[in-house]
């Protein structure tokens, strides 16, 4: 059966970091020579949807994007699991972006339920950004030339990109600070997650969830935040605008931090309201070299995939 990324933790640790491995390999064979692979959005991307083309160009593969109501995806025309099933007869992979994870979960099962050799990857959902993790923690790596021991603190929604970020942080023995205003917290069962996931790793780091800004970049390494308002939730941006009012990473919160910490975003960014112009414009950003990550975490990620799928390769 083929392998399924929809969060970060679908990977064992070592594959994870196998999986950063080949993403740092200047160059890939064309392992997708002659494939397709189906990208279906429903929501709108700069970063994944240009970072995933490439990656899959870069493999010798052919994209193909497709917006969700294009293809029925939430539309009622058609099921995800039949949508899941015609992509598969064209692709070797599958990357989808949802507003509700379940679809992905349903697109899955028709996927396994026929046996089929096709890869569903996880391009953001309400719940996980796994795609995005990947790239942070290679930016964190290249950073710092390590990743063990690395402390990270992240401010604001404990959102989808914050939950795979944790995950991800704990699989590789880098301590995670989250502070979140009250109602926008990580959930006891992401927190378990987390946990388990960190005594797994054996390194005696984990998450840490704080009450507030300053606490949370005490001694960090990093900085992490990311916008107050994911998309799916614009009816409630004046409430958030005001709960996160005490969130936003300034110079002055950046000073807390360690002299060499350095700052990250996923993108898109709000200045201003997450984040203000001079830390995200400012020596201590990373964000470019964070968004250019996204194409070489995606290249390892599809490199790894086929080899897998193939039996290439066991952990
Ligand atoms: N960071 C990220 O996923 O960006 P896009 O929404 O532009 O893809
Ligand atoms: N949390 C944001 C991330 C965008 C890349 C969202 O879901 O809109």
């Amino acid at each position: 059966m083929a392998r399924h990324i929809l969060e970060v933790d679908d990977l064992a640790p070592g594959e994870l970091k196998a999986v950063l491995e080949l993403a740092s390999s200047p160059s890939l064979p064309r392992v997708l020579d002659g494939k397709g692979v189906a990208l279906v959005f429903q929501k709108p991307s700069a970063r994944t949807r240009n970072s995933s083309e490439m990656a899959i160009v870069s493999l010798g593969g052919h994209p193909v994007v497709m917006r969700g109501d294009e293809v029925g995806l939430g539309t009622g025309r058609e099921t995800p699991q039949d949508l899941a099933m015609t992509l598969a007869c064209y692709h070797a992979v599958i990357g989808a972006r949802v507003f509700d994870h379940a679809i992905l979960e349903r697109m899955a099962d028709a996927l396994d339920d026929s046996k089929s050799p096709v890869s569903l990857v996880n391009l953001l959902s309400d719940l996980a950004h796994p795609l995005q993790a990947l790239a942070d923690v290679l930016t964190l790596r290249q950073c710092f030339g390590r990743l063990e021991g690395l402390k990270l603190a992240y401010l604001g929604d404990s959102n989808n990109v914050c939950k795979s970020l944790v995950y991800a942080c704990c699989m590789l023995g880098v301590s995670i600070s989250v502070a979140s205003p009250e109602g926008f917290t990580l959930g006891t069962g992401e927190i378990l997650r987390a946990q388990e996931l960190a005594a797994e790793s054996g390194s005696g780091m984990g998450l840490n969830v704080v009450a507030t800004a300053k606490e949370a970049v005490a001694g960090a390494d990093a900085v992490y935040t990311d916008v107050w308002t994911s998309m799916g939730q614009e009816a409630e941006i004046e409430t958030r605008r005001k709960a996160f009012k005490a969130f936003t990473v300034s110079e002055s919160l950046m000073a807390g931090a360690q002299e060499h910490a350095i700052f990250l975003h996923c993108l898109p960014a709000h200045r201003g309201e997450e984040v203000s112009a001079e830390v995200i414009d400012g020596a201590r950003s990373r964000v470019w070299q964070q968004a250019a990550n996204r194409m070489t975490s995606m290249r390892g990620l599809l490199a790894w995939l086929v080899a897998e799928n193939h039996g290439e390769r066991r952990q």
